[in-house]
């Protein structure tokens, strides 16, 4: 089968190589890859920004979520047959989507919700996981509560405006004016323009914030944040409580509370709970969400879809930042699986 691969980090273009197609255990399902999502993950794991929380084997295929069909079950699977269209995100330490074929896990997948094409359910496992994980699981948000979701235009901001409406909140949002009408239709009831405006001048007395961006945007949360109120990154340092909990040894726990320090300090001094998320891949809640695909209570935001063999231009597309919604890799037909 084909499989994009690095054979070391920084690589500048992963390779389309032919490799065997991957060895099924008893808890697996091969799944055909349909289609792909491109997130902004596979950019940092191709350049080894990601060393510390996952040392990975070279030579890595690259690619977290997809949507496809199941060829073939491990003897332990009981959830799922042949012929099933799936989407999931994979386990963390066995990623490898842009590629034809995938062995995954049975409790990593869920049936692709009706009615959503290969291209639909490819955009939503990593960023529908994580947002419903910041907004539901750690932030637990109420109705009612205000949340700000930096960059509302992005393969978060997009699902993560509609969990939190979905869930009952007041959103206010960032993006450039030209992504207004956008996250707009998505939701969000104040949406601020990051280029000429600063949130930090305009809210204030939040319950929570979903930071996006990190660095000095991160710092910045700790501004319009109320006693009580949590800021929730999936794109800032990691500290010392997630490195303990992530079961990291102590020199790097050590090492993740030194570069932490100024957040501890706004967390003090604003009485407010900074949580570094990383999302963790899970079936039974992907398949908790596909209803709310199936009735349209959300909907998936497409940018665009890139074939397999312009899998360059599609990361570099990623990289520019200028993504609305998801980018899909389109590896195979479903047309010409009888799908
Ligand atoms: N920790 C985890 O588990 C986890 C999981 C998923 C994602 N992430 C991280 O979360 C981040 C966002 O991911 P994503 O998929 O949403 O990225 P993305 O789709 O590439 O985001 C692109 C969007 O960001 C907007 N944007 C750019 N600069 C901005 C700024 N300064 N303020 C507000 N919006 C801005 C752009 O809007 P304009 O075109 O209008 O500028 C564009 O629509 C990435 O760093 C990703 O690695 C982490």
């Amino acid at each position: 089968m084909q499989a994009a691969q690095i054979t070391r980090y920084k690589q500048a273009i992963p390779a389309i190589n032919q490799v065997p197609i991957p060895h099924v255990e008893n808890d697996d399902v091969l799944v055909k890859i349909v289609t792909a999502s491109i997130n902004p993950i596979d950019l940092k794991t191709k350049d080894g920004g990601l060393k510390m929380l996952l040392p990975y084997q070279m030579p890595l295929t690259l690619g977290s979520d997809f949507a496809g069909i199941i060829v073939k079950t491990g003897a332990a699977v009981t959830q799922f047959k042949a012929g099933d269209a799936v989407y999931g995100r994979v386990q963390k330490n066995r990623i490898g989507t842009f590629a034809e074929y995938i062995a995954v896990d049975q409790g990593a997948i869920a049936l692709k919700p009706n009615h959503l094409s290969f291209v639909e359910a490819a955009s939503i496992p990593l960023v529908g996981l994580t947002s419903y994980q910041a907004l539901h699981d750690v932030m637990n948000l109420q109705a009612g509560q205000k949340v700000l979701i930096q960059g509302g235009s992005g393969g978060i901001g997009t699902i993560a405006i509609q969990i939190a409406k979905w869930l009952g909140a007041y959103v206010a949002t960032t993006t450039s004016s030209k992504n207004f009408d956008l996250v707009r239709s998505l939701g969000a009831d104040k949406i601020i323009d990051y280029r000429t405006e600063k949130f930090q001048d305009i809210l204030h007395d939040y319950d929570a914030v979903l930071d996006t961006r990190g660095g000095q945007t991160l710092e910045d949360a700790f501004k319009i944040i109320k006693p009580g109120g949590q800021v929730v990154s999936i794109a800032g340092l990691p500290n010392a409580r997630f490195a303990q909990a992530y079961g990291l040894p102590l020199w790097k726990r050590l090492a993740f509370q030194f570069v932490t320090r100024r957040l501890t300090a706004l967390e003090k001094s604003s009485q407010a709970t900074y949580t570094f998320l990383f999302m963790n891949p899970s079936g039974p809640q992907l398949a908790s969400l596909t209803p709310l695909f199936e009735n349209g209570t959300l909907k998936p935001t497409i940018d665009r879809v890139i074939p397999f063999n312009q899998l360059q231009e599609a990361l570099r597309y990623s990289h520019s930042g200028k993504a609305t919604g998801k980018i899909i890799l389109q590896i195979a037909d479903p047309a010409e699986m009888g799908n």
